[in-house]
């Protein structure tokens, strides 16, 4: 009797052992969680590739969840990640102040939150932001407009990115710094939006103003929509709001749809128009002459500082930044990278000479 008791305690002890390191098999523990906000884009499809591209060699476990433009998806996403282990996340919210019960989750379990190219709005939880300097990006835009345009009162078509999305406002700040002394001045004329009219003798937007003009041109990030607009505007245009004009552009995704739109315009004999991203589609309508520039945000050191930055923290050590970002309730402390312009002159060696895609992706290049 006693030695069968034994010998049952004994099977039952060895079964629990078995069943513990299998489990333990099954669910490998990951490190680094990294959410990116869909694949719909090619510029999120760009940054998984070149995430991959990083993590081959790295010795720590990583795993890349899509949102699909959800924050409900998104949370599932951080919930998943927080369930295998992970100490830090990386994660570019869909939308800023949406992430910020994933973000609560995430803290809770005490991991540290990197916040990756979009700034996640209005919550304490979040440690670090990885970002390109954005406020650039908008000024590089608009930049390049004033320096291709040559006589007065030319038609400005603005557009902007979704408001749910923090960076569409550095962008805009941006553009409207170095386009508004050019409005004041008669060298533009503003086309399609009675908020920009209404605030045009204003230097420098607040918030609020900023979301009235948003509000009235946003492409929430989408070329349907942007295409959209871009078809109603050009309806409503008057005579002398068609000829050669400049268009704010806000990304490659967006501007392609309405460089299409103003492209088919009869009335239109000329545009220039800005993007950013440097999606290969882009690069290719920059050498067909279908859109005039881009902003380059080079993905590859985007990924490297998240991920020097996640390795520092798993290894210990406090991430070097360069500053802060005020996100509606803190300022996050940013490790900011710059960007560069290109236009058909550069795009051969910003793009291809560097290694970023090679030419093989391109017709007519040269
Ligand atoms: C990113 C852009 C991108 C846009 C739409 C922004 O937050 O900074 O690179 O084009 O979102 O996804």
């Amino acid at each position: 009797m006693k030695k069968n008791f034994k010998a049952v305690t004994l099977f039952l002890v060895v079964m629990m052992l078995t069943s513990i390191l299998a489990a333990c098999g099954n669910s490998k523990k990951i490190e680094i969680g990294i959410v990116l906000p869909t694949k719909d884009e090619e510029r999120w499809i760009q940054d998984e590739e070149r995430f991959k591209a990083a993590l081959k060699d790295s010795k720590y476990n990583t795993e890349i969840l899509f949102s699909q433009g959800s924050s409900a998806k998104e949370k599932e996403n951080v919930e998943a990640l927080i369930a295998k282990g992970i100490e830090v996340l990386i994660i570019c919210p869909f939308d800023g102040d949406g992430a910020a019960s994933a973000v609560k989750a995430a803290k809770e379990a005490d991991i540290t939150v990197i916040s990756y190219d979009r700034l996640i709005t209005n919550t304490k939880n979040v440690d670090y932001y990885v970002t390109f300097d954005s406020v650039s990006v908008g000024k590089a835009q608009a930049q390049y407009l004033v320096d291709k345009t040559t006589g007065n009162g030319q038609p400005l078509y603005l557009y902007a990115g979704a408001a749910t999305d923090n960076n569409a406002f550095l962008f805009f700040q941006g553009a409207w710094e170095v386009l508004q002394p050019k409005i004041a001045d008669g060298t533009f004329k503003i086309a399609n939006s009675s908020e920009a009219i209404a605030l045009q003798d204003v230097a420098t937007l607040d918030r609020e103003q900023m979301s009235k003009i948003i509000g009235q041109v946003t492409t929430n990030w989408e070329p349907a929509e942007a295409k959209n607009k871009a078809q109603t505007h050009l309806t409503a245009a008057a005579a002398d709001a068609k000829g050669d004009v400049a268009i704010l552009g806000p990304n490659d995704g967006t501007s392609r749809a309405i460089a299409d739109v103003f492209g088919a315009d009869g009335d239109i004999t000329s545009y220039v128009i800005s993007g950013q991203d440097a999606e290969k589609a882009t690069i290719q309508y920059i050498i067909d002459g279908k859109q005039s520039m881009t902003v380059l945000k080079d993905v590859r050191v985007l990924v490297k500082d998240a991920m020097d930055m996640a390795i520092g923290i798993l290894d210990g050590t406090t991430p070097a930044t360069t500053g802060t970002y005020p996100n509606g309730e803190i300022d996050v402390k940013a490790k900011q990278t710059d960007v560069v312009t290109v236009d058909k002159d550069n795009v051969k060696k910003a793009i291809v000479d560097s290694g970023y895609y090679e030419a093989k992706e391109f017709t007519n290049l040269k």
